[in-house]
């Protein structure tokens, strides 16, 4: 069985790799074979591979960027996910993809629940949202999971930049008025995995339905309460080089960026949970293991 994966370089992509593989022969493309910007290019690589599982864990992610490159984060965010959509249609598979917590206003006051109403404060955003309701309108068998505040040992992430920050200042301030749920790429990559083998099994027995579930580390906790925790683990570790004396909590207002994000951005689990039968992490314990793997590194 062939599972295409898209974004091998990315974070998810790269350990949605080992975490896939025990399911089928995992081909894990990168923008040079399938480029997402360029939608009228995809059909003849997929069809050629006849995959019977497509994993799209491509995106683009660049957040600030996004309000100027719109246009091209809509090909690769919401057209190219339509056509891949319509190709795993075309050939019978599964088609899985990510969506992000950015499609809400950030306004809520409880976790928010698969149901409630969308209105995503930045662009990026609104091409993830557009990208999410092509596949819900694809004729095809599809699973979106909505993740957010992913990090992992390679990759852009905000893990990575605390840690390079702590290596240089001796203090560093950290925004603590935006609440989310860090997630670990090899968790969601981990859970994909079990969730996608439950699907195949339901759709050898006819007894599959396609489904928007949120998928993230249990817990919250602020974008300070990340870094305080990194922070805590590094100097634990005795490996890393760490200057910082001071963590200290700043508002949003203290780093203005071109992009909005939402001030409380925590996503119930509970339709995820009960659906596939799996249980999460708690962020601060995810981290842990993946602080494990850098030290170690
Ligand atoms: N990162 C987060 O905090 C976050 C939060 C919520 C949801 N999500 C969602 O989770 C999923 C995985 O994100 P991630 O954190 O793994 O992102 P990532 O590390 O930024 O990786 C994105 C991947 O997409 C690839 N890509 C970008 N433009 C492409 C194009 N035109 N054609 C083909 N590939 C392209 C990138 O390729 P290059 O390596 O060549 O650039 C990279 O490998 C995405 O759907 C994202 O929207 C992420």
């Amino acid at each position: 069985m062939n599972i295409l994966v898209t974004g091998r370089n990315g974070q998810l992509g790269w350990e949605l790799q080992r975490a896939l593989a025990p399911l089928g022969h995992v081909h894990a493309v990168d923008r040079s074979q399938l480029d997402l910007s360029r939608p009228e290019t995809l059909a003849p690589f997929v069809t050629a591979l006849r995959p019977a599982v497509i994993v799209n864990a491509a995106a683009y992610t660049a957040v600030d960027l996004a309000e100027k490159e719109t246009e091209v984060a809509r090909r690769v965010n919401a057209e190219s996910v339509q056509l891949l959509a319509a190709l795993a249609k075309q050939l019978g598979a599964l088609f899985v993809h990510y969506s992000t917590d950015y499609v809400f206003d950030g306004n809520g006051l409880r976790a928010y629940l698969e149901t409630d109403p969308v209105a995503p404060c930045n662009a990026y955003g609104a091409t993830k949202l557009e990208g999410e309701r092509a596949v819900a309108a694809s004729a095809a068998d599809w699973l979106v999971f909505r993740t957010s505040w992913v990090y992992s040992t390679r990759g852009r992430n905000f893990m990575r930049t605390i840690l390079r920050l702590a290596s240089e200042r001796e203090s560093m301030s950290v925004v603590n008025d935006q609440q989310g749920a860090p997630t670990s790429a090899r968790m969601i990559a981990d859970l994909s995995a079990h969730a996608i083998a439950l699907a195949l099994k339901e759709r050898r027995q006819d007894a599959f339905e396609s489904g928007l579930f949120h998928l993230t580390a249990r817990g919250t906790t602020t974008w300070y309460g990340f870094a305080s925790e990194i922070v805590s683990l590094a100097r634990q570790s005795g490996v890393f080089d760490i200057k910082v004396n001071d963590v200290l909590p700043v508002g949003t207002e203290a780093y203005p960026t071109p992009a909005r994000r939402p001030a409380f951005s925590v996503l119930d689990n509970a339709k995820f949970e009960h659906r596939f039968g799996l249980s999460r992490l708690d962020w601060a314990a995810a981290l842990r293991l993946v602080f494990d793997d850098l030290a170690r590194a």
